[in-house]
């Protein structure tokens, strides 16, 4: 299983990829809001692409800003030429849930990488699947693509469960119909107990916060432990 950082922040990325631990990175529009991109287009293009360098060869989610089906198609095909490794993000539907599928085969069929996100069904999943496979067999281009399920969202109104359910589901679905290059984000983790659960859902990729990330290395037993042989340590070293 892969991790991505869920996060716009360089200093939060720089140091998830020192500790050897980040496999890529998602953005969003809200992310990069939160992250404090500013400076509109522009200054959002010298961020991700200052987070695409420092993360090269792993991937970097980018999210188009419109659901206007033409304008995500050329927003998508700009970003695609910001960084080799910028897999674009488009949503299944628009606001008012009308397909964006017809975005996401075109894309895929341009050999741009695409991930399809603000999922929470079982039907969705498969759906964004099969654009993307067909996509894929109108070019020689061989990328990952990724569909992402937002498990956090999905929980808040059916329970941690459902969530795991559509994961497993998804997943067991693609294994069974030989979806090869399309895997899985869980999107929205809010909790280390979220990546215990997720983590074995059969989910190719966690994508996580910072925030989240930090505390699934917390034990307080682990910090008593490590104090005990400190502490023991130092007698020792006297006694020597
Ligand atoms: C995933 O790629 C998304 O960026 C993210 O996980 C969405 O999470 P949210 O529910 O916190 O918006």
């Amino acid at each position: 299983m892969k991790i991505f950082i869920d996060s716009a922040d360089i200093k939060e990325i720089e140091k998830y990829v020192s500790w050897g631990i980040c496999d890529g990175v998602t953005t969003n529009p809200s992310i990069c809001l939160k992250s404090g991109v500013s400076g509109g287009e522009e200054g959002m293009k010298q961020r991700l692409i200052e987070i695409a360098r420092l993360i090269a060869p792993q991937p970097l989610s980018v999210e188009v800003t419109s659901d206007d089906l033409e304008q995500v198609l050329n927003q998508a095909r700009k970003f695609n030429t910001w960084a080799e490794n910028i897999t674009v993000k488009v949503t299944i539907t628009d606001r008012n849930g009308n397909s964006l599928l017809p975005a996401i085969y075109r894309l895929v069929s341009e050999g741009i990488s695409v991930n399809v996100t603000a999922m929470m069904t079982f039907n969705q999943a498969i759906l964004a699947a099969k654009a993307i496979n067909a996509g894929m067999a109108k070019t020689s281009a061989r990328k990952i693509h990724n569909i992402s399920i937002f498990a956090g969202r999905i929980s808040e109104e059916h329970g941690v469960e459902q969530a795991q359910k559509v994961l497993e589901d998804v997943r067991q679905w693609l294994d069974f119909h030989n979806y090869k290059n399309i895997e899985i984000i869980v999107g929205s983790v809010r909790s280390p107990e979220n990546v215990d659960l997720w983590g074995k859902s059969g989910a190719h990729i966690l994508t996580i916060p910072p925030e989240v990330l930090a505390k699934c290395l917390l034990s307080a037993r682990t910090k008593e432990t490590v104090v005990q042989f400190i502490n023991d340590a130092s007698k020792a070293m006297q006694q020597l």
